[in-house]
C-alpha cells in the first residue's frame, strides 16, 4: 500500500494550546492512594508522594490535571480534605462505592501537582452541592482576602493562594448514575449561577461546563444547546466526554475511533457557533475534551470487587499493542482540531485507565499506552499545519471510507522541527510513505520511532515492563509503517 502527506508552508491549522496533554486524578480506586500518594512506599517523599511515580509522570510532560473527579466530585465535600489530617472524615463515597479517608485533599494536591510541575484543574460540586461552596472553595484556593476561607488556608499552613486557574462546573451532570443528576435546563441554571459566583470571587479564573458524558447519551446535542443557551457569556468551554473500546474484537473497526471522536468535536464545535449567532455574541466558547481514553478492559471483573474498601482495585486496564494505536490516533485528531479543542486530559494517569501501573508497596511500570502520549506530548507542542493524505480507505459497519493512514503534522515554535504523527490502520499491509513538503524543502527526516509488532495483543506488567515499547527505525529515503502502527516522524532543520 502507498499513502502521501502533503504539507506546504503557510498553511497551519492553529496555535496547539499545551493544555491538550493534560491528563486526570479522581479520588477512585488506587488512583490517589497507592498511585500518587502512599507514605510507607520506599520512595515517598515528606509528603508521602510516590517518586517512582512522580518520574513517571515528569516523563510525560502533562501540563494539567484534573481532579478530584470525575463522578467522586458530584458527592465531595471539599472540606473533608483540608486542615488537620487526623481530625479529617472517613466517608462512604458513593459514586464508587468505596471509603474514602480524605488523607489527601486539595491541601495535598496542589502541592503535588506543582512537584509534578503541573497546574491544577479543579472540579466543583453540583450534585450534592451547589454555587455557595463552590464560590467558597475559590475563595480558599486562590484569595488573599482577610475573609474566612481566605483565612482558613492560611491556617492550614498555606500562605500563599494557590492559584488555580482552570474550574470545571461539576461532571457529566446528564448521566443517571451521577450523584444528582439534572435536566439540561436545570444544569444550565447551576452552571450559569455558580459560574458568576465564581468568577466575582476570582475574575482570571476560566470555566468549563459540562457537555454530555458521551456521544451516545440520549440527550447528546440537546444537552450543549440548551446548557449554552443558559450560562453561555458565563463560561469558557463546554467538555466532551468519550472512551473507545474493541469488546466485540473487531479491530479494523476499533483503530477507526478517531473518525468518531473527530465528528464528536465537530458536532459540538457546531453547537457551540450555533449559540454564539443565536446570541450574536462577539466570543467563541472552545472545547475541553477533559475525559478521552480506552476503557473496556476492566468491566467484567470490576463487577467482582467487594464495596466499601479503601482504594479498590477498580477500573485497572491492562493495554495491549492495538491500543497504544488507537492512543495514538485519537491524540492525532486531537492535534488536528486545536483550532477548538484547547484542553483535553487522558482519563486517567496512575491506575485507573491509565498509563502508569503501581503494585502497592511496589514496583510500577509503563503501559503500552504511555509510549505514544509521552511522545505526542513531548513533540507535539507548536502549530499544526494542515495535512493532506491520500491514500486507500476501508469500511466498517458503522463508518464508511476510514483512511488507511492517519495523520498529523506539527512545527515547532522555533521551526527547527517538523513531526509527523502517522498511524496505519491496515491489518496486514506495510505502507509506504512518501512525504511532499511544499515550501518546507530544507528539513530531513532525523528520527522515525514506532509502535509496531506482530500481536496486536501483547501487553506489559510489572514483570515484563518492557513486552511493548516503542522501536527506532532505520532511517532511510523509503519510509516504510508497519501494518497496526503508530509513528512519530521527526524532520530537522537541515
Ligand atoms: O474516568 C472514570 C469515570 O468516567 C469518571 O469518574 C466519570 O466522569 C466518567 O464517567
Amino acid at each position: 500500500m502507498k499513502a502521501t502527506i502533503t504539507i506546504s508552508a503557510n498553511n497551519s491549522i492553529g496555535k496547539i494550546d499545551k493544555r491538550i496533554f493534560g491528563s486526570f486524578i479522581e479520588h477512585l480506586g488506587r488512583a490517589v492512594y497507592g498511585g500518587i500518594y502512599e507514605p510507607d512506599h520506599a520512595t515517598s517523599d515528606d509528603m508521602g508522594f510516590r517518586q517512582d511515580v512522580m518520574g513517571m509522570i515528569k516523563e510525560l510532560n502533562v501540563p494539567v490535571i484534573r481532579y478530584p473527579g470525575g463522578n467522586f466530585v458530584s458527592g465531595y465535600n471539599w472540606e473533608d480534605g483540608t486542615g488537620d489530617k487526623a481530625k479529617r472524615p472517613r466517608k462512604m463515597e458513593l459514586a464508587w462505592q468505596s471509603i474514602e479517608t480524605n488523607e489527601v485533599g486539595i491541601d495535598e494536591f496542589q502541592e503535588w501537582a506543582k512537584r509534578a510541575g503541573s497546574e491544577v484543574m479543579m472540579a466543583v460540586n453540583l450534585g450534592t452541592r451547589g454555587a455557595n461552596d463552590a464560590r467558597n472553595l475559590v475563595e480558599y484556593c486562590n484569595s488573599d482576602t482577610d475573609t474566612y476561607y481566605a483565612q482558613m488556608r492560611k491556617a492550614n499552613g498555606f500562605d500563599k493562594p494557590f492559584g488555580i486557574k482552570l474550574w470545571c462546573l461539576g461532571n457529566e451532570m446528564d448521566g443517571p448514575w451521577q450523584i444528582c443528576s439534572k435536566t439540561p435546563y436545570e444544569y444550565g441554571r447551576i452552571a450559569c449561577e455558580t459560574a458568576k459566583l465564581m468568577k466575582w470571587t476570582d475574575p482570571s479564573i476560566e470555566l468549563v461546563a459540562c457537555g454530555s458524558a458521551h456521544i451516545n447519551m440520549p440527550t447528546f446535542m440537546e444537552w450543549e444547546r440548551t446548557v449554552l443557551r443558559e450560562c453561555y457569556e458565563h463560561i469558557d468551554y463546554i467538555s466532551l466526554h468519550n472512551y473507545y473500546g474493541n469488546p466485540a474484537n473487531d479491530t479494523a473497526a476499533y483503530l477507526a475511533s478517531s473518525v468518531e471522536m473527530d465528528k464528536f468535536i465537530k458536532q459540538v464545535a457546531a453547537i457551540c457557533d450555533e449559540v454564539k449567532f443565536e446570541k450574536e455574541s462577539d466570543k467563541t466558547v472552545n472545547l475541553s475534551f477533559d475525559e478521552w481514553n480506552i476503557w473496556f478492559h476492566s468491566s467484567e471483573q470490576d463487577k467482582e470487587i467487594p464495596k466499601w474498601q479503601v482504594a479498590p482495585p477498580l477500573l485497572e486496564d491492562i493495554y495491549n499493542l492495538e491500543d497504544a494505536v488507537v492512543v495514538g490516533s485519537l491524540l492525532i485528531t486531537l492535534l488536528n482540531n486545536c483550532d477548538r479543542v484547547k484542553i483535553a486530559c487522558l482519563a486517567q494517569l496512575v491506575n485507573v485507565i491509565a498509563p502508569i501501573m503501581t503494585e502497592n508497596n511496589g514496583r510500577c511500570w509503563a503501559q503500552t499506552i504511555f509510549y505514544p502520549f509521552m511522545y505526542t506530548s513531548q513533540h507535539g507542542r507548536g502549530t499544526t499545519i494542515r495535512s493532506f493524505c491520500s491514500c486507500d480507505s476501508y469500511d466498517t459497519e458503522k463508518i464508511k471510507n476510514v483512511p488507511y493512514v492517519d495523520s498529523a503534522a506539527v512545527i515547532s515554535d522555533d521551526g527547527n522541527e517538523i513531526t509527523i504523527f502517522a498511524v496505519n490502520r491496515s491489518l496486514n499491509e506495510a505502507c509506504d510513505l512518501n512525504i511532499a513538503t511544499l515550501g518546507y524543502d530544507d528539513y530531513s527526516l532525523t528520527q522515525h520511532i514506532a509502535m509496531e509488532g506482530d500481536d496486536l495483543k501483547a501487553v506489559n506488567t510489572a514483570d515484563s515492563p518492557d513486552n511493548v515499547i516503542p522501536v527506532e527505525k532505520a532511517i532511510s529515503e523509503n519510509i516504510s509503517l508497519s501494518p497496526h502502527s503508530w509513528n512519530m516522524l521527526i524532520f530537522k532543520k537541515n
